[in-house]
């Protein structure tokens, strides 16, 4: 396989479902997690698609990731529900938390659902779309607990992790207005693509174990680690703390600090607050029309031709295009260490094989 292959997305789908088969979830589980892998590769986020996959072999081998495991209510009190993620796969507990908040949603007009104790819930963005396309607005506040690889503004060592913020807007006519994105410079994932495709990660992104700047983006994959910073210094800071904050403690979960380290980087425990919100129970006749004229207004700023205009949302839209036309591409790293994973749980090299010649590669 060269550095410039291309997967058919239905059949690197069938690959992952079947890996994760092989690790002993039940069907439909296998089925979440490749869906939500491969979504997260069709809209452009290399860093939480299947790329994750080894990480999360090695959580389940190390009793931290539990396999056929479900979200449990702790507390309902109406319009406001806390869930206990129960170290599941987030793709199944954030998938059922999502679906008990929109439905708290259409009753109550409003809800809160608190997630804590899940494994992994990767892109956020998927579960904004969740909530999106139930019609729904929705604002996501996310922590990892325990597993610090990004600095405080001034502060020289990692503190607390990627903390990602999300917001979603539907609209009746175009896609969803998203905004996703880690509170870090960049995301920790974008730093093992770019570390496994041998290439330097921007300025401004990363410091070194002595606190130096860098661009390489090894010192966060081997030791001594250094530490990302956050995105808009000081700006960026607080909004990754209010992340912690809000989705740690207020979730019932943990935030990071001494007592919550882990053990592993591969036990990445996430819990997550989102506030589910009707809009069409606002007195706003006039949203629709204000959200489009705003569009159109911001898109005929004056712009370079090969440098477009875009909304909030529309980069993944259009990589989800381009992709789904022209295959997920990934480098030959990252395809050889999910070929290891799948090995490692017991796949066989003849299934191995023929997912592979499925697969032209
Ligand atoms: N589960 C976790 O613990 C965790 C932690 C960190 C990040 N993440 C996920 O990682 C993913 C990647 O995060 P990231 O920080 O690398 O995202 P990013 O830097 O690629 O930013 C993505 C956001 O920027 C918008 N955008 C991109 N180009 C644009 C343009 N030209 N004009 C206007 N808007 C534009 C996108 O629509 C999106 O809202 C996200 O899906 C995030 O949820 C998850």
């Amino acid at each position: 396989m060269n550095s410039g292959h291309r997967f058919h997305a239905q059949t690197l789908h069938d690959f992952i479902q079947a890996i994760f088969r092989q690790m002993g979830s039940h069907e439909q589980e296998a089925q979440q997690v490749a869906d939500h892998l491969i979504a997260a590769n069709l809209a452009g986020h290399d860093s939480h698609g299947i790329g994750m996959i080894p990480s999360y072999i090695r959580s389940y081998s190390l009793g931290h990731l539990q396999i056929n495991q479900h979200a449990s209510v702790v507390k309902d009190a109406g319009a406001i529900v806390t869930l206990n993620g129960n170290g599941a796969f987030g793709q199944v507990a954030a998938h059922e938390a999502m679906a008990l908040g929109i439905d708290k949603a259409r009753e109550f007009g409003i809800a809160a659902v608190a997630l804590h104790n899940s494994h992994h819930i990767g892109r956020i963005g998927y579960w904004a779309e969740q909530c999106a396309a139930a019609g729904f607005v929705s604002v996501h506040f996310v922590n990892v607990v325990g597993n610090p690889m990004v600095a405080p503004f001034n502060g020289r060592d990692s503190r607390f992790g990627t903390n990602p913020f999300c917001v979603v807007f539907p609209r009746k006519n175009d896609f969803p207005l998203l905004l996703d994105y880690a509170t870090s410079a960049i995301a920790f994932g974008k730093t093992r693509v770019a570390w496994h495709k041998g290439v330097s990660v921007p300025e401004g992104c990363l410091i070194d174990a002595d606190g130096i700047p860098t661009t390489d983006p090894a010192v966060m994959q081997v030791s001594p680690l250094g530490s990302l910073l956050t995105f808009a210094q000081h700006k960026g800071y607080a909004l990754a703390a209010m992340c912690e904050i809000m989705g740690g403690a207020l979730s019932g979960g943990k935030t990071t600090h001494q007592e919550t380290l882990q053990d592993s980087a591969d036990a990445i425990l996430n819990c997550m607050t989102t506030i589910i919100i009707n809009p069409e129970l606002f007195g706003a006749p006039d949203c629709e029309q204000q959200t489009e004229a705003f569009a159109g207004w911001v898109k005929a700023s004056p712009h370079a031709d090969d440098a477009p205009i875009l909304l909030p949302g529309e980069w993944e839209v259009n990589t989800r295009r381009e992709r789904l036309e022209q295959g997920i591409p990934l480098d030959a790293g990252s395809w050889q260490a999910i070929c290891e994973a799948a090995q490692q749980v017991g796949m066989s090299e003849e299934r191995l094989q023929t997912f592979r010649q499925r697969l032209g590669c």
